[in-house]
């Protein structure tokens, strides 16, 4: 970030360029604080647009409506959902800061681009999981969304209802949903199958969630010796012989399943394969699938992104950027987020955030014309 002191730390709200992306990183109750803070806000034009929200409610918070151009230019700090592209930003003033959601270990490029610009990328995907960031953490906001709105997806394409009927002409039976990664996302998938009447079994390598499982009232589907913790609340990879284990844990289960609900990840390497095309061919058609974690390699063999492939009668749903299909929500939340990182470091004195290494070190992907991220420079 620049030195000057004297004046506001101005603040750009850049207009998302990536496809399928309708989410913005503000809200005009985000804009609202950020002054109240004595920052200037500048917001691209159409920024909010695609969120409902006009250009007008933005100006009426108090935020000026720029260019891209302008806004770059002008930054202090430069705030986005996935960053802006590093080709529209050769005028930023060095040490200004881009923090979004970065991408940091699928687009390696791009960071190095951030580098060269000297620019001070902060990637909003690596705030640890503590508690004083969880207010903060992007992963989990826009993960909760994305599990409710997975069972609504597959509700949509699913021919039959979720709950038990009975009714004069008989009965319909509850659906079986099968919930597989029980993080933020399929804690929240969970819960929405039970309150639309679905019977709700889940899994997941990570012990402590059985409890959860069964606090929201659904089953767990365990097996012994089935673990692998990670750091920092994540999962780690299983090794050869879990896998064969939950291959078999899986496959005992799955035929009885008309919904599946899959979000399985682990950091920094591909999603695990959870269900496999012989798995598949053993539910009974008409039923469906939804992949939360298809863009990150799928946890279902022939899972594709942004797409419903049909195989063996079950309908396979690929996920694609899910909480920007709740635009409105999604930003409003990642607005929050971003604005409880920037006010907990907001230095009264400079008018401006000032990082401490907790979280500084383990966000921060470029400095001074270098990378300087760990697990990046490892990379
Ligand atoms: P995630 O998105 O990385 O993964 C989703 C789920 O998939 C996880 O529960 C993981 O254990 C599971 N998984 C991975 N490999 C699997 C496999 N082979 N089979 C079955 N399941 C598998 O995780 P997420 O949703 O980001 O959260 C993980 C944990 O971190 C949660 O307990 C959450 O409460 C905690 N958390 C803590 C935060 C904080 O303290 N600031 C913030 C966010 C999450």
């Amino acid at each position: 970030m620049s030195d000057s002191t004297a004046s506001a730390c101005t603040i750009f709200i850049a207009k998302e360029a990536a496809e399928f992306e309708r989410r913005v990183a503000a809200t005009p109750e985000t804009v609202k604080k950020f002054i109240g803070l004595g920052a200037k806000l500048l917001v691209q034009k159409g920024a909010g647009e695609t969120a409902n929200i006009a250009d007008d409610d933005y100006a009426a918070a108090g935020a000026e409506i720029v260019t891209q151009a302008v806004g770059v230019k002008a930054a202090d700090i430069i705030v986005g959902v996935q960053g802006v592209d590093p080709a529209k930003m050769k005028s930023v003033q060095k040490g200004a800061w881009l923090v979004a959601g970065l991408n940091p270990v699928g687009d390696r490029k791009r960071v190095d681009a951030y580098a060269a610009l000297g620019v001070e990328a902060l990637a909003m995907e690596f705030m640890p999981r503590i508690t004083r960031a969880q207010s903060m953490d992007i992963l989990s906001s826009q993960s909760n969304l994305s599990g409710y709105k997975a069972v609504l997806e597959a509700g949509a394409h699913y021919g039959r209802a979720f709950p038990m009927m009975m009714t004069a002409a008989g009965t319909v039976s509850a659906a079986r949903c099968f919930v597989m990664g029980v993080g933020v996302a399929g804690l929240q998938a969970i819960a929405t199958a039970r309150r639309l009447g679905a019977q709700v079994s889940a899994t997941d390598v990570r012990p402590e969630t059985r409890e959860q499982i069964e606090s929201l009232g659904a089953k767990a589907v365990f097996a012994e010796g089935l673990e692998a913790d990670g750091e920092g609340g994540y999962a780690a990879e299983l090794t050869d012989e879990q896998k064969a284990m939950q291959a078999e844990l899986v496959s005992s289960h799955i035929a009885k399943q008309d919904i599946v609900i899959t979000t399985a990840l682990i950091p920094g390497r591909p999603a695990p394969l959870l269900v496999s095309d012989s798995q598949l061919a053993t539910m009974r058609a008409g039923s469906v699938i939804v992949d939360l974690a298809a863009e990150a390699g799928g946890n279902v063999e022939g899972a594709v992104a942004g797409e419903v492939v049909e195989k063996h009668g079950v309908k396979i749903i690929g996920a694609r950027n899910m909480p920007s299909s709740m635009a409105a929500d999604s930003s409003a939340l990642f607005s929050r987020n971003i604005f409880n990182f920037l006010s907990a470091f907001w230095d009264k004195e400079t008018g401006k955030p000032v990082l401490d290494e907790e979280i500084g070190d383990a966000i921060r992907l470029t400095k001074d014309g270098a990378v300087v991220h760990p697990r990046l420079a490892q990379a």
